[in-house]
């Protein structure tokens, strides 16, 4: 666990699943409170169950120490509405790989939060400017892709839409390595709404970028 401020103090993830509750796991082990959302009933009960299952195993072998675990788990909380991430500073979207099911999600999370926080997609194929397209503030979206399992795969794509201002890309960056990860910028994103071709070829293109950030600013968009 980190013993710095995280960048994002308090982030909503929405769309609990395989992917959304290792986000949650790792932006909790950061140190941020997690307000976790999903249209499912029982799911965020499911995956906040099965981090803290994950992090009881490290403490049984005494990679982490009791008390830091249960800081984490008192640290991951429930959203009963999308009104409840009204406070989050960054929300980070696990959802179906749906292009309008995900921009009618944003539209209706900008209306929620403050103008200043950052709205994160994890899209494996869609386009980052495309999901941005319908938002009044597209400058505060960004792609923040990560790999499954999350708490394994410590790399993650920060990916900049056409409109995305840099500084959300550089913040996204800070915060993927508080959390333990590379983050890197893609070269090119698959134009593809097929989740399958572009989930087999990120980690390839993540790691011919891995020192792209937070070195040098964006310069393409996805
Ligand atoms: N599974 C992977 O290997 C992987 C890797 C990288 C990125 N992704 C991407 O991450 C996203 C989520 O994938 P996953 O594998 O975690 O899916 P999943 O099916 O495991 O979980 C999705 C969750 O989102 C919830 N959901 C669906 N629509 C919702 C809505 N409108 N509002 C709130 N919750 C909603 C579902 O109830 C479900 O719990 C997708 O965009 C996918 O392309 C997946």
């Amino acid at each position: 666990m980190s013993t710095t401020t995280p960048r994002f103090q308090t982030i909503g993830i929405v769309g609990t699943g395989a992917m959304g509750r290792g986000i949650a796991q790792i932006a909790a082990q950061a140190g941020s409170t997690v307000l976790l959302f999903d249209t499912q009933p029982d799911a965020v009960t499911k995956a906040r169950d099965a981090v803290s299952t994950q992090w009881d195993k490290l403490v049984e072998k005494g990679r982490i120490g009791a008390d830091a675990a249960s800081a984490q788990k008192a640290r991951l909380k429930p959203a009963a509405a999308l009104a409840d991430l009204a406070g989050c500073d960054l929300i980070v979207e696990a959802i179906v790989e749906n292009l309008d099911v995900k921009k009618k999600l944003f539209a209706e999370l900008e209306g929620i939060v403050q103008p200043t926080a950052v709205l994160a997609t994890n899209t494996s194929s869609l386009s980052v400017t495309a999901i941005a397209a319908a938002l009044k503030r597209p400058q505060q979206f960004a792609g923040f892709h990560f790999f499954n399992p999350v708490p394994l795969m410590k790399v993650v794509e920060v990916i900049a839409g056409l409109k995305t201002d840099p500084a959300v890309c550089q913040a996204l960056a800070e915060y993927a390595r508080q959390m333990g990860h590379t983050p890197c910028r893609p070269k090119t994103r698959p134009a593809s709404s097929s989740t399958t071709p572009a989930a087999a070829t990120a980690p390839r293109r993540c790691a011919s970028s891995a020192k792209a950030w937070p070195i040098s600013p964006p310069s393409t968009a996805s």
